[in-house]
């Protein structure tokens, strides 16, 4: 993971670092640095395991004038190491001329530490990354030159990953990846690397998207080297700057649960006529298939799940969910339809997934929140998911809008294909588009009855969440929330499955959260952990713990499937985990541990 940052600027380079350090925070926040080159051609170096805030800070206090307009920087997801200051990026050589950021893993880091500590080299933190500046060190030392020195240390690290290396003696900058995102560009402002667009977004027209055997130099226009015979093409980029302001929330994750309705108003708004006229599978000009596979990781796969399930159900095609990091297992039949649902598009397990043998020659449609992202870039067709950029770590509006974006494509398609008439089609339609006051009417019902529900939960070391059919997959849901954001157990179950074995964790007092989707089998479920003495939640219709469940509970469709099942349970678990965290003292938005784009595998 970690986001990368580099610029040659006329302007001040602590000021541009420190904003598009801000806006690759996402990347990781575990620790940040920069590195700029001084007028006496030495380097001012800053580290911490602060925020990029406090960084602001620390910079405010340094005399400006004492810098170039060259610099590096660095959030720091740790992977290698332990989340100290030495452990902080840049790292340097011994002769602390050569600085680098990095992002990724160096597979056969410890056989090169070794060599290098046999050749005398000093090693002053734990990180795979250091022995980059070494590598560097002794290549430039043997006079040559920096990119080219470049382009032979990526070869000599395996593992992807991305570079950045500033010599402060000479003020030049080089940067180079393997299968890990780095993106160039020029402005009148100077020029710039980053991890991806938004730590430049608002200063360019257009930008360079490195590939692998690029080396690519600071400087305008930027200068291309490297083992590829031409550069790569210019995307033209239009900046949306996005509103990162709270507006009254105490924190992101509150504002961005509260504006899953109105969200999910505008998605549908937008999708919703094209599908039902088929124009939105048209419109992506993919070919025709018999089955789907849906890839993705944590909150996008479970969104995967009701997608799938929305094949399954409408249109009896076999759809299935696959974990990208276990992708190379999977076996993909004949014409399928891969699916890779992401939010950031710059999931390395997913990218990687798609890179595998058995997924290649796969038609792929990227169902993403980012279309500048290594995912759309690689994908056959995107369809946006538009939820405005999210920007709590825990995946709220993104999740609401993947599902209905997906189930959207999902009805298009199918009716497209045959496979669901139009008379179903349109009833189909016609139930998605009560999802926004389904969604609104369990939101005011989740900040009503929740809270004093979660201080309730505040001794409890674990939850145990349990649905059936499309509820399972919200329990799943709900779990992942409740873990990522309190830091305490949480696990889901088919509720039928409970019988088979986890009954024996229920006991007096065991939070057991159920979406009660309706019906007798989940009342049995109820039942038997209710007589264990269970401290039972039940998010369902009238005289459930928590009243939030809508039209999608009381009136199924004729086919007995709502286009998306108890979407609206969703919001009470999101209510729920945010809740509890706060009583536990957590951070909400930044979990301990986590990152908003995971980007290594
Ligand atoms: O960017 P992606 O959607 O590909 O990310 C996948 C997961 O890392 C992500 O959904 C994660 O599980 C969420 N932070 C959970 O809230």
């Amino acid at each position: 993971m970690c986001g990368i940052v580099a610029c040659r600027t006329d302007g001040s380079p602590t000021g541009y670092l420190c904003d598009a350090l801000q806006a690759l925070e996402y990347r990781g926040y575990d620790s940040v640095g920069i590195a700029v080159q001084t007028r006496d051609g030495g380097a001012l170096r800053l580290r911490g395991t602060h925020r990029v805030a406090e960084l602001v800070e620390r910079i405010a206090d340094l005399p400006q004038s004492d810098l170039t307009g060259v610099g590096i920087g660095h959030t720091r997801w740790a992977t290698h190491g332990g989340v100290s200051e030495r452990n902080a990026h840049p790292h340097s050589d011994c002769s602390g001329s050569i600085h680098v950021v990095h992002n990724g893993i160096i597979e056969n880091c410890e056989e090169l530490r070794s060599e290098l500590l046999a050749r005398g080299h000093e090693f002053s933190s734990d990180v795979d990354s250091e022995v980059i500046a070494h590598l560097m060190e002794e290549e430039v030392g043997a006079g040559v030159d920096l990119a080219d020195a470049l382009s032979h240390t990526i070869d000599r690290c395996e593992g992807s990953g991305a570079m950045v290396i500033m010599d402060s003696d000479s003020g030049r900058v080089v940067g180079a990846c393997r299968r890990a995102p780095l993106v160039g560009a020029t402005s009148s402002n100077g020029s710039f690397l980053a991890s991806d667009i938004s730590g430049f977004g608002s200063l360019v027209a257009s930008f360079q998207v490195l590939r692998d055997g690029d080396v690519v130099e600071l400087a305008v226009p930027l200068r291309w080297t490297g083992r590829n015979p031409d550069q790569p093409p210019v995307v033209p980029h239009e900046w949306t700057s996005s509103d990162m302001g709270l507006h009254g929330y105490p924190d992101h994750m509150a504002k961005e649960i509260d504006e899953q309705p109105e969200l999910a108003g505008r998605i549908l708004d937008r999708l919703v006529g094209a599908a039902g006229s088929g124009a939105l599978w048209r419109g992506l000009e993919l070919p025709a298939f018999e089955r789907v596979a849906i890839v993705g990781c944590g909150t996008s796969l479970n969104a995967g799940g009701i997608v799938a399930a929305a094949f399954r159900r409408f249109g009896l095609m076999p759809a299935e969910t696959v974990i990208a990091s276990e992708a190379a297992d999977t076996v993909l039949g004949p014409r399928t339809l891969v699916i890779a649902m992401s939010q950031s598009g710059e999931t390395a397990d997913v990218l990687h997934a798609l890179d595998g043998d058995n997924f290649a020659g796969s038609t792929v449609l990227a169902i993403t929140n980012n279309p500048n992202s290594s995912l759309a870039r690689r994908a056959n067709a995107i369809v946006e998911c538009s939820a405005g950029q999210e920007i709590g770590v825990a995946a709220t509006k993104t999740f609401v809008a993947q599902v209905l974006t997906g189930v959207a494509v999902a009805i298009s398609a199918l009716s497209e294909q045959g496979r669901v008439d139009r008379a179903n089609t349109r009833s189909i339609l016609g139930d998605l588009l009560r999802m926004p006051d389904l969604l609104a009417q369990s939101l005011t019902v989740a900040k009503d009855v929740v809270p004093p529900l979660a201080s309730q939960l505040a001794a409890s070391q674990g939850v145990i969440f349990l649905g059936r059919s499309a509820g399972v997959v919200y329990a799943a849901e709900g779990a992942l929330k409740l873990k990522e954001l309190t830091y305490r157990w949480a696990q889901h179950y088919p509720a039928g499955e409970l019988k088979h074995g986890p009954l024996a964790l229920v006991e007096e007092g065991t939070p057991v959260v159920v979406v009660d989707s309706g019906g007798a089998r989940i009342a049995g479920n109820i039942a038997e952990v209710a007589a264990r003495g269970a401290r039972l939640i039940t998010i369902g219709g009238p005289g459930s713990t928590i009243p939030a469940l809508g039209r999608s509970l009381m009136a199924p469709l004729d086919n007995g499937f709502q286009p998306c099942g108890p979407l609206e349970s969703v919001i009470p678990m999101q209510v729920l985990a945010r809740e509890l965290a706060l009583v536990l003292g957590r951070d909400v938005d930044k979990p301990r541990n986590l990152a908003k784009s995971v980007t290594v595998e």
